[in-house]
């Protein structure tokens, strides 16, 4: 495929996996199992396509409301991720940062996530930033309270964009270009409420476990077909 223009960063809403299972009479659980395979290869099409920037929204702040069950299944999914994954993100160059308040977790997630960031810390190929516990309201919060302390402290003389960008979880990681998000639902659902102030917003219907690398090469079509302005008006060159 020709793309006239790749997005440098890639953020994922992997929605309508609970749906996708519901269709075929099966527990929700079936649907994040097939959608770890479409992680595994929208995780592999972004590097062969050399996107350096990738982020997925596993786990919001809201989850833990989830029945206690299907909340277990899901710590079970990524530690089994992480174990699998580890070799293959040593081998390809790919560096794991988890954004979110992972202290949430239980001990042993919170170790297997720490663990998986220590081992690929050096990659440089792909960044894949996975948000946990994550809430895009309380991030800016703990920026703010992270800014007032800096401020106290003597640390921090002026706020301005720049200085407070580097308080936000996503401090290493340029904002998204496009933002994905399956099964149709027109919500950013408290995600990347800051860094998405210019992000191309790319909507299918497809649910989660069926968009694999076909569905995905579809949305970065369309997003390098996309003239993107960041509120300036183009020069009119008829004069
Ligand atoms: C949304 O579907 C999906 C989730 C809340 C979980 C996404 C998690 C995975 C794909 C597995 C773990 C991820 C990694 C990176 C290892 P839903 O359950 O809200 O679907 P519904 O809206 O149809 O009910």
């Amino acid at each position: 495929m020709n793309f006239e223009r790749l997005p440098r960063h890639v953020a994922i809403i992997m929605d309508g996996n609970g749906r996708w299972a519901k269709m075929r009479n099966l527990p929700r659980i079936e649907g994040h199992i097939n959608g770890i395979e479409s992680v595994r290869v929208v995780v592999e099409t972004t590097r062969e396509l050399n996107i350096p920037y990738l982020t997925l929204y596993a786990f919001s702040k809201e989850n833990w409301r989830r029945p206690e069950k299907e909340v277990k299944s899901l710590f079970e999914l990524l530690d089994t991720y992480l174990d699998r994954e580890l070799p293959n993100m040593l081998e390809n160059g790919i560096r794991f940062i988890a954004i979110g308040d992972i202290e949430d977790f239980p001990e042993n997630i919170q170790k297997k996530i720490r663990h998986t960031m220590e081992k690929t810390k050096e990659n440089t190929s792909l960044t894949l930033s996975v948000a946990l516990s994550y809430s895009g309201r309380t991030e800016i919060i703990h920026a703010v309270k992270e800014i007032i302390k800096a401020v106290k402290d003597g640390k921090l003389e002026s706020i301005d964009e720049e200085s407070f960008r580097m308080y936000l979880y996503t401090k290493e990681i340029p904002d998204p270009d496009l933002l994905i998000r399956t099964s149709g639902e027109k919500r950013l659902s408290n995600f990347l409420l800051y860094q998405m102030a210019y992000t191309e917003i790319y909507i299918t219907d497809t649910l989660w476990p069926d968009f694999r690398k076909k569905e995905y090469l579809e949305a970065l079509l369309d997003y390098s077909r996309r003239e993107r302005r960041f509120g300036i008006v183009k020069e009119d060159s008829s004069g």
